[in-house]
C-alpha cells in the first residue's frame, strides 16, 4: 500500500465555522496561498451554495491559486453540486466534496429519511456529478456513529458512482483511537471496490482525541487526513495539521509514513491564520504555541543548556519557531541565571553571581516572568554594592489630606542614621527625609521613572539627577515598587556625590 499521507485542509471551510470567524475573500486567498506553500495536497475553499460570499471566495481561489487541488463542499442535492461545479470551473484541479449524513440519529432527526432513501440519494447525486469535476470525494457525515455494515453499503454505492476518495468523519468527536482504527480496518475489509479509493478521515476534537484518532486511522489504512491550521473548526475544532504531521515525523519509528509538508513554515502559517481569523493560539498549544519551545523549570533549563535533546523532541527550527527560549522565572536555577548573565555580557565573580541570584529569586517571586531587561537592571542597580549609603528601612504613611510622612533609616560611613519628613506624596516625602538625613545642600534637577519590562508586575526604573556645588550627579534605582526605586535612585545619587569625595566633611570619605 502507498505509504504517503495526503493532507486536505479545511481551514477555509470547517475552520471558518469556528464561532466568531468570518473571512473576506482576499483573506481567504492569502491563507490559501500560504497553505500551498506549506505543501497541502487539497484545499477546501468553501461551500459555494451556502452564500454568495462563499461562492465568490471559492471561484476566486479556484482562479488564482495554483499548485494544489481545490475542493468545494456540497450537500447531496443538484443545486449544491451545480454551484460547486460553477465555482470550481477555473481550478487547476477540481474536487467535489459531497456529503450526506448516514447515522440513524441523523437520518431520524435531521434528514427524516430511511437508510434505503439515503442510498438512493447517494447513487443519484454521483450520477449527476459525474464528469463535472476532476475527482469526487464522498463523505458519510457522522460516520463514526453509523452502523458499520450500512456504512460499507453506502461507500460501495459511492465507489460505483465514481467517488475515488471516501471520507469517514468523526463529526461529533465521539471516537476513541482503538474504536476508530478498528472502524477503518472494518471498512477496508468489508467494502467492495475499496482498493480503487483512498480512505480519508476527518476528526473533530470534542474529547481532545482528534490527533490520536487520526493517527490510529492512519495506522489502520487511512491515507488522507482532513485537518485545519491551529485546529480551528466547529466547537472544539478539527484535528490540527501541525500536530498530525509532527507526530508522524517525530515518531517515524512508530508511524513509518511519508508526509510531504514543508514543516518549517508551520509557525508563520499558524500566525497568519490566527491573525486573519482573529483567534489567538493558546500559549501551550502543541507545536505552534508560544511556549512550545520555552523552558522555565531550573532542572529543565540545566538539561537544555547541556544538551537540548534532554527536554526537546523536535527542534524549534523544524517547525519554524524561534530558537528555544529559556524563560527565567521562580523555577529557574542558578545555572540558567548565570548563562543569562553571560549572554547579557556580564562575566561576574562567583560570589557576585550568588548575590545577584538571591535578588533574582526574590524578584521572580514577585514577577511571573523575569526578562533580560530586568536582569540587566538588577546588575546595574547593584553595580556599586560597596557604596557608602544603604537604605536599611523605609516607611511612609499618608493622612486624609494627602500629606505623607516618610521615615528612613540609612547606613552611612558614620553609622546608622534615621530621619523623617512630610511631603505631598510618598516620593516627595522620602526625598525630603533623605535630604535631611544627608544634611547637604544638593538640588534635585530631574526625576524620571519608566517601566523596564511589560505587565503590571514590571520593574520600574527611577533615574534622578542632582546638582551639588555646580556639578551634576546621577542615581538609578530599580524595583517592582516605584517608590522604592525612587528612594534607591536618590540614595545612589548621594553615593555618587560621596564617591566624588564631595561629602568628605560631613561623613569622612573612606576612599580618599
Ligand atoms: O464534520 C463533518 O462531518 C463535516 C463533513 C461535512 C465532512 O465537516
Ligand atoms: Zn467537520
Amino acid at each position: 500500500m502507498d505509504n504517503r499521507i495526503y493532507f486536505f485542509d479545511t481551514t477555509l471551510r470547517d475552520g471558518e465555522q469556528t464561532p466568531g470567524v468570518s473571512l473576506q475573500t482576499p483573506e481567504k486567498v492569502e491563507i490559501a496561498q500560504a497553505l500551498v506553500r506549506l505543501g497541502l495536497d487539497v484545499i477546501e475553499a468553501g461551500f459555494p451554495a451556502a452564500s454568495e460570499g462563499d461562492f465568490e471566495a471559492v471561484s476566486t481561489i479556484a482562479r488564482e491559486v495554483r499548485g494544489c487541488t481545490i475542493a468545494a463542499l456540497a450537500r447531496s442535492n443538484e443545486n449544491d453540486v451545480t454551484r460547486a461545479a460553477e465555482a470550481l470551473a477555473s481550478a487547476e484541479r477540481s474536487r467535489l466534496h459531497v456529503f450526506i449524513a448516514t447515522s440513524d440519529i441523523h437520518l431520524e432527526y435531521k434528514l427524516k429519511k430511511t437508510r434505503e432513501e439515503v442510498l438512493a440519494i447517494v447513487k443519484h447525486i454521483l450520477e449527476f456529478a459525474k464528469g463535472k469535476f476532476d475527482e469526487i470525494e464522498f463523505s458519510a457525515e457522522d460516520a463514526s456513529r453509523t452502523d458499520l455494515e450500512y456504512l460499507c453499503r453506502v461507500f460501495e454505492v459511492a465507489i460505483e458512482g465514481g467517488a475515488s476518495i471516501l471520507n469517514v468523519p468523526d463529526t461529533v468527536g465521539y471516537m476513541t483511537p482503538e474504536e476508530f482504527g478498528n472502524r477503518i480496518r472494518y471498512i477496508k475489509e468489508h467494502t467492495k471496490g475499496i482498493e480503487k479509493a483512498i480512505i480519508s478521515v476527518h476528526c473533530h476534537n470534542d474529547l481532545g482525541l482528534a490527533n490520536a484518532n487520526t493517527l490510529a486511522a492512519i495506522e489502520a489504512g487511512a491515507r488522507q487526513v482532513e485537518c485545519t491550521m491551529n485546529g480551528l473548526g466547529e466547537r472544539a475544532g478539527n484535528v490540527a495539521i501541525e500536530e498530525v504531521v509532527m507526530a508522524v515525523k517525530t515518531r517515524h519509528d512508530h508511524y513509518p509514513f511519508d508526509v510531504h509538508i514543508n514543516t518549517p513554515l508551520f509557525t508563520r502559517t499558524s500566525k497568519l491564520v490566527s491573525k486573519l481569523c482573529g483567534v489567538a493560539v493558546s500559549p501551550n498549544k502543541a507545536i505552534v504555541g508560544a511556549n512550545a519551545f520555552a523552558h522555565e523549570s531550573g532542572i529543565h533549563q540545566h538539561g537544555m543548556l547541556n544538551n537540548p535533546t534532554t527536554y526537546e523532541i523536535m527542534t524549534p527550527a523544524s517547525v519554524g519557531a524561534e530558537k528555544t527560549s529559556i524563560v527565567l522565572g521562580k523555577h529557574s536555577g542558578r545555572h540558567a541565571f548565570e548563562d543569562h548573565l553571560v549572554n547579557l555580557g556580564f562575566q561576574l565573580e562567583e560570589e557576585r553571581v550568588n548575590e545577584l541570584f538571591v535578588q533574582f529569586k526574590a524578584l521572580a517571586d514577585k514577577k511571573k516572568q523575569v526578562y533580560d531587561e530586568d536582569i540587566y537592571a538588577l546588575v546595574m542597580d547593584t553595580m556599586h554594592h560597596e557604596q557608602a549609603f544603604h537604605v536599611v528601612q523605609h516607611d511612609y504613611h499618608s493622612d486624609q489630606n494627602g500629606y505623607v510622612l516618610a521615615s528612613i533609616r540609612v547606613l552611612t560611613p558614620n553609622g546608622e542614621r534615621m530621619d523623617a519628613a512630610v511631603g505631598d506624596g510618598p516620593v516627595d516625602a522620602s526625598f525630603r527625609a533623605i535630604e535631611r538625613l544627608v544634611n547637604t545642600p544638593f538640588v534635585l534637577e530631574d526625576f524620571q521613572i519608566r517601566s523596564v519590562t511589560v505587565g503590571k508586575d514590571a520593574l520600574g526604573e527611577a533615574v534622578v539627577k542632582v546638582n551639588y556645588n555646580g556639578r551634576r550627579f546621577q542615581g538609578r534605582g530599580v524595583s517592582t515598587d516605584i517608590v522604592k526605586s525612587s528612594v534607591n535612585a536618590y540614595i545612589n545619587a548621594v553615593n555618587a556625590i560621596y564617591l566624588a569625595k564631595e561629602l568628605e566633611q560631613e561623613f569622612g570619605n573612606q576612599e580618599g
